[in-house]
């Protein structure tokens, strides 16, 4: 893997997939008093992917107890006729796959005249082609780390590279994009994935699996710290 130079901020993205749904407003006012910086917001559609989640009206449910941008992940087909009810809902980003729209242009476009900030979601296996006429228009790029689906799976180290060559086109870009990678980031591989060239980091079972919050997130800022 060839070395990029890490990114200058870093952030870090709870996903509430892996919180107590019974307490879930108590658990986003802890990640964000523990210093979280996004709440990522995993839609599962039973479809798209294997599982059904959480969909926008528990979004606006959220949106007045946090001050937090809300990170919002579809993995759902099709994909635009939930963006406005997402952008209604509160969500400041929101990403889609483009396996899962027919007109990946379009619904960038539509996230766009929503008000939010769009990103293009990868699969271990999705090839960056996907890119080469899109980051032109891209908030963020995610990239993930498990196949998507369910929270508490095993980073696939075979996406860092690709996290490398990601980091290098926005460099070449010029833009401010952002790169988050999701899936089985702990405390113990954040480094290295920040190493790879990801500002943004989604966290589930890492952060909601522990007991202090705070302590975890201040953990994974260190190591961050040293990259
Ligand atoms: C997987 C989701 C991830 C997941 C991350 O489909 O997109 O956001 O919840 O969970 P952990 O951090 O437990 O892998
Ligand atoms: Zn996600």
């Amino acid at each position: 893997m060839t070395a990029v130079s890490p990114a200058a901020t870093f952030r870090i993205a709870p996903s509430i997939l892996a919180a107590d749904f019974a307490r879930l407003g108590d658990e986003v006012a802890a990640v964000e008093q523990a210093g979280a910086d996004l709440l990522h917001f995993d839609v599962m559609d039973n479809h798209y992917v294997p599982n059904l989640s959480i969909g926008p009206l528990v979004c606006a449910s959220l949106r007045p107890r946090t001050r937090m941008l809300i990170d919002v992940h579809l993995m759902v087909k099709p994909v635009d006729r939930i963006v406005p009810e997402f952008a209604k809902a509160g969500a400041n980003i929101i990403s889609f796959h483009p396996e899962a729209s027919d007109h990946v242009d379009r619904t960038i476009a539509l996230i766009k005249e929503c008000g939010c900030k769009a990103a293009l979601a990868f699969n271990p296996a999705t090839p960056l082609s996907h890119l080469d006429h899109t980051l032109d228009k891209l908030d963020m790029v995610l990239l993930m780390s498990v196949n998507p689906g369910y929270g508490g799976q095993q980073f696939i180290a075979s996406v860092l590279p690709k996290i490398v060559a990601v980091r290098q086109k926005i460099r070449g870009s010029g833009r401010d994009v952002w790169l988050e990678v999701d899936g089985g980031v702990k405390t113990d591989n954040i480094a290295q994935i920040a190493q790879a060239g990801a500002d943004t980091f989604v966290a589930g079972s890492a952060i909601f699996g522990g007991k202090d919050y705070g302590a975890i997130i201040r953990d994974m800022r260190a190591r961050l710290a040293v990259v």
